[in-house]
């Protein structure tokens, strides 16, 4: 089996849109409005820095596609690296892979990750498709809650494992809207609730880097005890500005990107 991009993508939008339908109303919402191709910005997954879970380890398979390492980003108060990576074809989504730091974290949260990292074989991490291989491990909702409490960021990723925590749609690529606040608006009157943490919008023109994203709509989540409702994924939007006449900034801000994390938060 050889994917290609193309391959990857449709097999992380088909599972993505399942952890969160709310993506493909907006989706389609947004291509009955423009006359261009809706494109994708980003696309991001989390990680934890385990020795065979890491950034290097997830970014493997986008770099035998030719994706390159561009940005990295460090998350204090989030306890969270991450690197984006971009390809020469432009209208392909940059990657962008943040890691949990462990060793951050209390030995209660480090024992229940690291007996879960014993559960995955060499094999399921060195498979192609292991952006969107999903969990290799049998989860609790005790051990969830546990996590939850030092970090959603970290609960989430043991519940759901590899797959896309969000698409971002390319605002550039809208060919309709003003400004991402119009676009805000707009989502807000289709009844789509927005991450406010920080304000709706994360960035400034001055940054050039605009974001705003929904919130994780909570889904039904199975674990070996009990069947419970969870956030799922969310959905983001992002503009952005010339740095240089042609030249779109392709970075990402850390500050901003630290609010958006908050989207898989518990509303
Ligand atoms: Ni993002």
């Amino acid at each position: 089996m050889n994917l290609t991009c193309e391959d990857i993508f449709t097999e992380l939008w088909n599972q993505y849109s399942k952890l969160n339908p709310e993506a493909s109303k907006i989706q389609k919402l947004l291509s009955s409005q423009s006359q261009q191709k809706l494109l994708n910005d980003h696309v991001a997954f989390r990680t934890f820095n385990l020795s065979r879970f890491g950034i290097d380890h997830l970014a493997h398979s986008f770099k035998q596609l030719g994706y390159e390492a561009k940005g990295e980003y460090h998350f204090d108060v989030k306890k969270l690296y991450a690197q984006h990576f971009e390809h020469s074809n432009k209208n392909l989504p940059k990657i962008f892979i943040s890691e949990l730091l462990l060793e951050e974290f209390s030995d209660d949260f480090q024992k229940i990750i690291q007996s879960m990292g014993k559960e995955v074989s060499d094999a399921s991490l060195a498979q192609e498709g292991v952006s969107f291989s999903g969990t290799h491990w049998k989860k609790s909702y005790s051990n969830y809650k546990k996590l939850y409490s030092e970090s959603p960021y970290g609960a989430w990723l043991y519940a759901f494992g590899f797959c896309a925590n969000h698409f971002t749609v390319f605002f550039n690529s809208l060919d309709n809207f003003k400004s991402l606040q119009e676009l805000n608006d707009f989502l807000k009157n289709n009844n789509f609730v927005l991450n406010s943490s920080g304000g709706e919008i994360k960035g400034s023109p001055e940054q050039m880097l605009e974001q705003s994203s929904t919130m994780a709509a909570e889904i039904e989540v199975v674990f070996e005890d009990g069947t419970y409702k969870i956030p799922s994924c969310y959905y983001e939007f992002a503009r952005r500005y010339e740095m240089a006449p042609g030249q779109l900034y392709q970075g990402f801000v850390a500050q901003s990107a630290d609010k958006i994390f908050e989207s898989t938060n518990k509303i």
